[in-house]
């Protein structure tokens, strides 16, 4: 009935003023119909080897001044178990296809020396390998996610990585890494068959993929108390022909999962993407703009999707996603280095509220790529370590991980720049195993208070808890020098009217409320 007053209230305004302008968003939530849950793995990670993201990232080496367990860096693992992070996707990206696990196992001083050559050509000593992760993981409390080489790596490569991961059986391969000192198999859920295999990972048709997964994935066994997950290399953004085919090609039994990559470049043009920290707003709406496309992205994959899957057993994985930019003057471009400032946060949480409300489909995601590279969670400078915006929001969406995706209607002004207009504001929903709502807003618009009136279904509360995360300009930073510049705080800018709350939106803000 609410939601009906809801759109005729839509439909007066849209008719009687030609658009709807006003400085309030009307949202309403179905608090008593819930009937999916957000997936904690869409607030997963992803590292590779690139740049400074394992090495002098994530490892540092047993023998290193900072603080480390095993050459991991711990004051990286303390941060990143303190928002929950679910899930790491690990060796890559395009090192997957190139990377050859046997090479990372074993006594560090026979690992053979390799070059990455995706990478900016640095040697890679394979001092972090198949062990090294499997610790990280362990220290994160999180599960692995391992991408699979299968542009250069053989099927009997890849099942035999499988076994040494997951299997208790005795075997040549089970004795070897007893011999490397694992007794127990890790148990990996999460494996991906290859990645973007339409371009760096073989530069395949998806006819030809398609083939080739169902015999690498074939040999990718389920080892007692094992079961894999499978993940197909997906499309490139809104490429629906390749999921297409992936869809009608590959047995649905063989695969839990098809990928998709999306990356957000702030000028939309891959030779000169933008920088990370200086920049007008005409960019800061066109980030926005292209991050808030995600939406369209995971529509137009998902419809190919339910025509072959109407059950949605399939799972939707964007294991890649994130603002891209120029890397920061000074570095090695082939680092992908690159700062983040309340403008990427704003994306990523808008882009996490995309992934909840799409999460009948989306199962799993995996920000790009967690430290030093791209929108990272975390800088590393010698001993200084830096938590950047985007920290924070994953930090404040913890809440959603594993909660009942509550249905929301939002009607939002729009935020106007030059000749285009994007909502200003987006939102989504959850409730917990405790009964407890929360509800997770950003506004886009960098000048304007926006007040959100919120009705709801259902449901009685009494209190309201919040936190925002806003700074003086949307390109504000956290730097070595000045860390905390961009940090989350109180919020109590929202109020109980009869059953309606009323929340005012600071400008380009992230706001997170609990009611109880
Ligand atoms: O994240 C950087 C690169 O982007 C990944 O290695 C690749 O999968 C994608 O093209």
């Amino acid at each position: 009935m609410r939601i009906k007053k809801l759109l005729l209230a839509v439909f007066i305004c849209t008719f009687a003023y030609g658009s709807y302008s006003q400085s309030t968003a009307t949202l309403f939530v179905q608090s008593d119909s819930g009937h999916q849950l957000i997936s904690k793995n869409i607030y997963g990670m992803f590292s590779e080897h690139l740049g400074r993201d394992i090495y002098d990232g994530f490892w540092v080496g047993e023998n290193s001044p900072i603080p480390n367990k095993d050459g991991i860096r711990l004051d990286i693992v303390n941060a990143l178990r303190k928002i929950n992070i679910p899930l790491l996707r690990w060796p890559g990206g395009c090192f997957a296809d190139q990377y050859h696990w046997m090479d990372g196992i074993g006594p560090k001083n026979r690992r053979p020396q390799t070059v990455n050559t995706t990478w900016g050509n640095v040697t890679e000593n394979n001092a972090f390998g198949t062990h090294e992760f499997m610790e990280l993981c362990d220290l994160l409390g999180c599960k692995a996610y391992i991408a699979g080489n299968m542009g250069s790596g053989t099927v009997k490569e890849m099942s035999q990585w499988v076994e040494y991961l997951n299997s208790d059986l005795e075997s040549s391969i089970t004795k070897l890494r007893k011999e490397n000192g694992r007794d127990e198999a890790w148990h990996v859920p999460f494996w991906g068959v290859g990645n973007e295999s339409w371009g760096c990972g073989g530069n395949m048709t998806p006819e030809h993929y398609a083939d080739l997964y169902r015999r690498y994935a074939s040999f990718c066994h389920d080892y007692p108390g094992s079961p894999l997950k499978k993940v197909a290399s997906g499309p490139n953004g809104d490429d629906i022909h390749w999921m297409e085919v992936l869809m009608k090609n590959i047995p649905h039994n063989l695969m839990w999962g098809v990928s998709l990559h999306y990356y957000t470049i702030p000028t939309g043009d891959w030779s000169h993407k933008g920088s990370a920290t200086q920049f007008g707003e005409n960019e800061y709406f066109g980030t926005l703009k292209r991050a808030l496309e995600m939406d369209k992205v995971i529509d137009h994959q998902e419809t190919v999707m339910d025509k072959y899957d109407p059950q949605k057993k399939v799972a939707l994985a964007v294991d890649e996603w994130g603002v891209w930019t120029d890397a920061e003057p000074g570095t090695n471009p082939a680092f992908l280095y690159q700062q983040n400032s309340l403008r990427d946060a704003l994306a990523a949480a808008s882009t996490l509220n995309i992934f909840n409300n799409h999460s009948d489909r989306v199962k799993m995601a995996n920000l790009a790529q967690t430290v030093n590279v791209l929108q990272s969670l975390v800088l590393t400078k010698g001993a200084q370590m830096v938590l950047t915006p985007t920290y924070y929001v994953f930090d404040m969406y913890k809440v959603h991980q594993d909660a009942m995706l509550l249905p929301i209607k939002l009607l939002s002004p729009d935020y106007v720049e030059g000749n285009d207009h994007i909502p200003s504001v987006n939102a989504s929903a959850s409730k917990d195993s405790a009964g407890v709502i929360h509800i997770s807003l950003v506004n886009i618009d960098p000048s304007k208070t926006i007040t959100v009136r919120t009705s709801f279904e259902g449901t009685q509360w009494q209190h309201i808890n919040g936190t925002v995360l806003t700074s003086a300009n949307f390109n504000d930073y956290n730097s070595f020098e000045n860390p905390d510049k961009v940090k989350i705080t109180n919020f109590s800018n929202a109020r109980k009217e009869k059953d309606e709350l009323v929340v005012n939106l600071p400008p380009k803000s992230v706001v997170v409320l609990e009611l109880k």
